[in-house]
């Protein structure tokens, strides 16, 4: 079913300081959305809005035409503190959200190996959190989040805590889980490179308080899905201007009259 996530023309501020105005976003189901913008620019709380963790002061956020009033099982979160529980094994970290749900035991803990192995982790099922990797430790973070089959993963800066490498093998294996069931993606980060790489719809926010500055169309995600290797999609020529004009964006941004420093 072709769903979707549409904030529109939505204000936020925090006591009196506004840090959104005049938003307008939409994910649908198979986009991979990336928001990129500057630290402070207001990118979480944009998620927090789409989670319906927060509502917006002006303008309205809607899944398929509904209000979105509150989180919903529909729109699964995956934060960069991944919040997993250190007395659960990783299969019952996973299966935790099916144990909320009333899921049978035989029936939840097949399940999380199965999700398990759609993430790369085949056989990890009996560890320990603290035997993990910071990269492994993401990947249980995101298959709790795909066991329940949302149709939206909302994704903020997962990857910042890993190193470059880790980084790399994430957004590649991110990629391939997503091209399998065509979630609609609301991912969140302020590296260019790594938004550039994973969007199939680029969006700039900018401002202050910020707005959309750009929305941008990209295929690089279906490149690399295509087998194109990253080194080789970085390193076109186009890409390279995308980095600059986005860069640019955001630095017009910060300098126009009225910035806060
Ligand atoms: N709950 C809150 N109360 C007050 N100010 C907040 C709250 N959450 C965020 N802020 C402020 O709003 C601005 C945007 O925050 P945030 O959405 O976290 O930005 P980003 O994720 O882009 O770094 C920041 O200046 C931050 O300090
Ligand atoms: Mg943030």
């Amino acid at each position: 079913m072709n769903r979707r996530i549409r904030l529109h023309r939505v204000a936020l501020r925090y006591g009196a300081t506004p840090i959104l105005d005049g938003v307008d976003l939409d994910v649908a189901s198979g986009e991979f959305v990336v928001v990129v913008g500057a630290s402070g620019s207001g990118k979480t709380s944009l998620l927090r809005l789409a989670a319906g963790f927060v509502a917006a002061d002006a303008g309205d956020v809607r899944l398929d035409d509904a209000p979105i009033t509150g989180p919903g099982a529909e729109r699964a979160v995956v934060f960069q503190d991944d919040a997993l529980f250190p007395w659960l094994d990783v299969r019952d970290n996973v299966a935790f959200p099916l144990r909320l749900r009333g899921d049978a035991r035989d029936a939840r803990r097949a399940a999380a190996d199965a999700q398990l192995s759609a993430v790369g982790l085949d056989g990890y099922g009996s560890r320990r959190l603290w035997q993990l990797s910071g990269g492994q430790r993401q990947r249980v973070g995101l298959a709790r989040a795909l066991i329940v089959k949302p149709a939206f993963v909302l994704m903020d800066e997962p990857f910042a805590a890993l190193d470059a490498l880790t980084r790399a093998q994430m957004q590649v294996a991110l990629l391939q889980v997503w091209s399998q069931h065509r979630q609609g993606v609301l991912f969140i980060t302020h590296d260019i490179d790594e938004a550039l790489l994973l969007a199939t719809k680029l969006v700039v926010l900018a401002g202050k308080p910020s707005r959309v500055s750009e929305t941008i169309e990209l295929d690089y995600a279906r490149r690399v899905l295509a087998g194109t290797p990253v080194r080789d999609v970085r390193a076109d020529p186009a890409f390279q201007q995308l980095r600059e004009r986005v860069l640019d964006r955001l630095f017009d941004a910060a300098a126009s009259p009225g910035a806060a420093p």
